[in-house]
């Protein structure tokens, strides 16, 4: 298998996205969820072949899309995607606001699971409904679903549940004990299950990703994906996510979705996305290789450096997940970034527990990984 390489710093200096053009440049910036790989080469060579022909026009759902998803899905997780329950949106963000919308009203209760991916709040706020925490059970070295938890909320009349799947940031892919256990429990108080899995392709060998819609029937009666490439080939500037369901009654409904939610997608994202899910494995496998071994060289970094840190090594997506609350720093991820010039993600916006974490991401350089160990250690261990 190839090698993919990270970037070097200084040609990621030169990138004009979020991650590098937040923070000044002598600060390290690792909270934003944004890959410092090349993009793979046949997602390129469309990119370039398109705008070269100057076609720059709006966007279509070409068949070929959910055709290539489907495929994707069928190789690495068997599962049959049905290709005529496939809508498109213009990112993942706006694909869980106009899901929640047809399924709630103003004030409704909505599930998440925190700590969670800090943006399911502000999408719940945006489609004016009320955020209803089911927290994670915290099993010292491992996250699992509180399933007891989890009923209460519903039975307190939730319409909706967003489910991280896999979990940002805690990287849990839930089980399919747990898919099946939360299945049934949507179905007894018919409560919509919205399955983000948008990290789904980021998971690692020892782990088996089961689609929320491959569980069981009621997973299928109960269920809606919204998901993209963007994540896992790093393209979410191309703008681009899709809706998936398995069942008439969903379908309908999701018939009702605004026609411009569709061609508010880009041309650009469609058609990487086809590219990715039909010739991105190969440069997914060996970006896996590096986050693969990036997760277990920030152990080791972490032991060596700052071994108050605790760390579970996670079995999905590229985001570490670090408690420095044996640290005893209040505000720890604001002074990490004025003290030690490394800018993390502040735990205390995922919710919940969150407020003793930082999350970093791995999608880099050992290097680069390195070099912000050492300046957190520079700032919490002096
Ligand atoms: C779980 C999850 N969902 C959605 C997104 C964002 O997706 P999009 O940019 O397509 O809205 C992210 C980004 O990190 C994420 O972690």
């Amino acid at each position: 298998m190839a090698r993919v390489s990270a970037d070097s710093l200084s040609e990621l200096r030169n990138r004009r996205s979020e991650k590098w053009r937040s923070f000044p440049e002598d600060v390290l910036p690792l909270p934003v969820a944004e890959m410092d790989f090349p993009i793979a080469k046949p997602i390129r060579d469309v990119l370039i072949d398109m705008v070269k022909r100057s076609d720059t026009g709006y966007s279509v759902l070409d068949p070929e899309l959910p055709r290539a998803f489907a495929n994707f899905a069928k190789r690495n997780w068997n599962w049959t995607v049905n290709q005529d329950q496939f809508y498109l949106a213009t990112d993942v963000g706006v694909a869980g606001i106009e899901v929640l919308r047809l399924w709630t009203k103003p004030g409704d209760k909505v599930v998440v699971n925190t700590p969670v991916y800090l943006n399911f709040f502000n999408w719940i706020k945006e489609a004016n409904c009320e955020v209803v925490d089911a927290p994670l059970k915290h099993l010292g070295d491992s996250w699992a679903l509180d399933l007891a938890g989890l009923e209460d909320a519903f039975a307190a009349g939730a319409k909706a549940y967003i489910l991280c799947h896999p979990h940002n940031p805690v990287g849990h892919v839930f089980t399919l004990d747990e898919l099946e256990k939360i299945a049934e429990l949507a179905k007894k108080y018919n409560v919509l299950v919205i399955s983000d899995e948008i990290h789904a392709p980021l998971i690692f060998k020892e782990t088996k990703f089961v689609p929320y819609l491959n569980v069981s029937d009621a997973a299928r009666e109960t269920g809606v994906c919204i998901t993209s490439a963007s994540k896992a080939w790093n393209l979410a500037s191309l703008k681009c996510a899709h809706i998936v369901a398995d069942n008439s009654v969903i379908n309908d409904r999701l018939a009702l979705l605004p026609v411009l939610v569709s061609e508010r997608a880009s041309l650009f994202g469609v058609w990487a996305g086809i590219a990715a899910y039909n010739q991105g494995e190969p440069w997914l496998k060996a970006v896996l290789k590096n986050i693969d071994e990036n997760r277990h060289y920030l152990a080791k970094l972490l032991k060596k450096h700052l071994p108050k840190a605790k760390y579970t090594v996670p079995n999905g997506t590229y985001l570490a997940w670090i408690d420095l609350s044996a640290y005893g720093q209040d505000e720890v991820t604001q002074l990490l970034l004025d003290k030690g010039r490394v800018a993390l993600g502040n735990g205390a916006l995922f919710g919940g527990v969150g407020k003793d974490f930082v999350r970093l991401n791995m999608a880099t350089s050992k290097e680069i990984i390195k070099e912000a160990v050492i300046r957190m250690a520079s700032v919490l261990e002096d």
